[in-house]
């Protein structure tokens, strides 16, 4: 691999990462998941009963997970409240999570996520589900595996991994691409590709190797976070 990063790092080198565990007292689970300068934190609330009534399902709970980027996160001021984006964005962390938690156990119910962006250096989506498949964990929720998430991306030819918002806004070759990933942490199942830009077909094989090998260690991160919670106790 040829390709100059601006931080230095290898094609595949991830940014350092960070996890955390219980660090939102008032919710059921909550956790923190950094990539370098990128920070999340999720917070999660319920089971609990879901209103209006209407909406309840007596075969099973809902997952509604709500993404926003707090305003002092961004270079430009972040308007507060909903946007297209940050509509957009839950709804992929919903679908993402959702293949891993078990909701039948909670009919009537609504687990909600909540996953603020406290410093965006691109890919706050995917600290974001890191961090929301933790808090999930930590509030008991029974889940079949964690979910693990990266985006991936091109400088010039080379895919580059865990792109910082310099690498993702790359003008050269065929423009920026942003290749958005989430997978159940020990399993082949893919809940989330979201691409942005330009790729070659042939190349999106390989994007998901790279991907699936990088999983692993952010895998490890998130069940550190987890285990130094539990020893804690
Ligand atoms: O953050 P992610 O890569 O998942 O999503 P994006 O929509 O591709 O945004 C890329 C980056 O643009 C964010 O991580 C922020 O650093 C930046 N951004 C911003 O500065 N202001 C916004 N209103 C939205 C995004």
């Amino acid at each position: 691999m040829t390709v100059k990063r601006s931080d230095g790092r290898k094609a595949h080198d991830l940014r350092p990462m960070k996890a955390k565990v219980g660090i939102v007292p008032n919710a059921d689970g909550s956790a923190m998941f950094s990539f370098g300068n990128t920070v999340a934190i999720a917070a999660v609330y319920g089971p609990r009963q879901l209103h209006p009534q209407h909406m309840q399902d007596p075969t099973t709970g809902i997952l509604r997970c709500t993404y926003d980027l707090l305003s002092f996160s961004v270079s430009d001021r972040k308007k507060p409240g909903p946007s297209r984006r940050s509509q957009e964005i839950s709804k992929v962390t919903e679908w993402a999570l959702l293949p891993v938690v078990d909701l039948k156990s909670f009919p009537n119910t609504v687990i909600d996520v909540q996953i603020y962006i406290l410093q965006a250096d691109a890919g706050t989506r995917t600290a974001g589900i890191n961090a929301a498949a933790l808090a999930l964990a930590h509030a008991g929720i029974p889940m079949k595996d964690l979910v693990c998430s990266v985006a991936l991306g091109k400088l010039d030819k080379d895919i580059v991994v865990d792109l910082n918002k310099e690498e993702e806004d790359f003008e050269g070759g065929e423009g920026p691409t942003d290749f958005a990933i989430a997978k159940v942490a020990n399993g082949d199942e893919f809940t989330l590709l979201q691409l942005d830009g330009k790729i070659q077909p042939e190349k999106v094989k390989e994007v998901i190797k790279i991907a699936h090998e990088v999983c692993k260690s952010i895998y490890d991160v998130q069940k550190k976070a987890l285990k130094e919670a539990v020893e804690e106790q």
